[in-house]
């Protein structure tokens, strides 16, 4: 069949239906023309914008004084900041240190920790190894000897190039990795003295 050209009234309709189509908004769900808004027009103040009613002419309007959102009260500072009242570091992790707080320590470490400093603590990391980039051994003497509040301060506010973690891990893990660090701290130091009598043969 031999393609004729289209006739110029065909081809002007669909021009218009196409203009049409752009009236109507797609794709957007909202119907064109609406025949009843529901609540989808109501009078309301957007934000920053004026009032009359207020003396100050100010339609968002401050909180009252005093006030402090949910997410950034903080009753015992000392438990999430690490730092006691006298303003030095808190000597003792305020969690009970219980086969939990280990074990959630761990799976927290393992996750945010153990990327640069590695699983065992020693810093070997596969973020260092790919990156010039050294991360502190934590079993250096220097660490080993940092109250439990210092290790929790540097986990929340990071230090020299180690980023903090105050927003990916609760106050509550933070400690818990306190609390972990300890224990691989310890692990590291070991000695045969410390293994069972009875195992003493099986270390190998
Ligand atoms: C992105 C890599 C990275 C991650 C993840 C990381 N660290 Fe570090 N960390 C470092 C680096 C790098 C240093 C060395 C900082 C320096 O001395 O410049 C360091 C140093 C430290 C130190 C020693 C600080 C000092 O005074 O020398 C401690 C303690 C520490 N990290 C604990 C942690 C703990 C606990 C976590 C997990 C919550 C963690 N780090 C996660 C990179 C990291």
């Amino acid at each position: 069949m031999k393609w004729t050209a289209p006739r110029p009234a065909a081809a002007l309709l669909l021009l218009m239906s196409a203009l049409l189509g752009g009236c109507s908004n797609f794709p957007s769900r909202q119907p064109p023309i609406w025949v009843w808004w529901d609540m989808k027009k109501q009078d309301k103040y957007k934000p920053q914008a004026e009032s009359a009613f207020f003396a100050d002419g100010r339609a968002s309007r401050p909180p009252v004084a005093g006030t402090v959102a949910q997410e950034l009260y903080r009753p015992d500072r000392a438990f999430s900041t690490g730092i006691a009242p006298d303003g030095n570091y808190v000597a003792q992790n305020p969690l009970p240190i219980t086969k939990e707080t280990l074990v959630q320590g761990q799976r927290k470490f393992d996750i945010y920790c153990a990327p640069c400093h590695d699983r065992t603590g020693s810093g070997r990391g596969i973020v260092p190894a790919k990156a010039v980039w050294v991360p502190g051994n934590l079993h250096d003497e220097r660490i080993v000897n940092f109250v439990d509040g210092e290790l929790f301060h540097v986990i929340t506010n990071g230090r020299r190039s180690m980023p903090g973690y105050r927003f990916q891990i609760s106050e509550k893990d933070r400690w818990a990795i306190v609390a972990y660090i300890r224990a691989l701290q310890r692990s590291w130091r070991g000695t045969m003295a410390d293994v069972p009598p009875e195992l003493q043969s099986r270390v190998r």
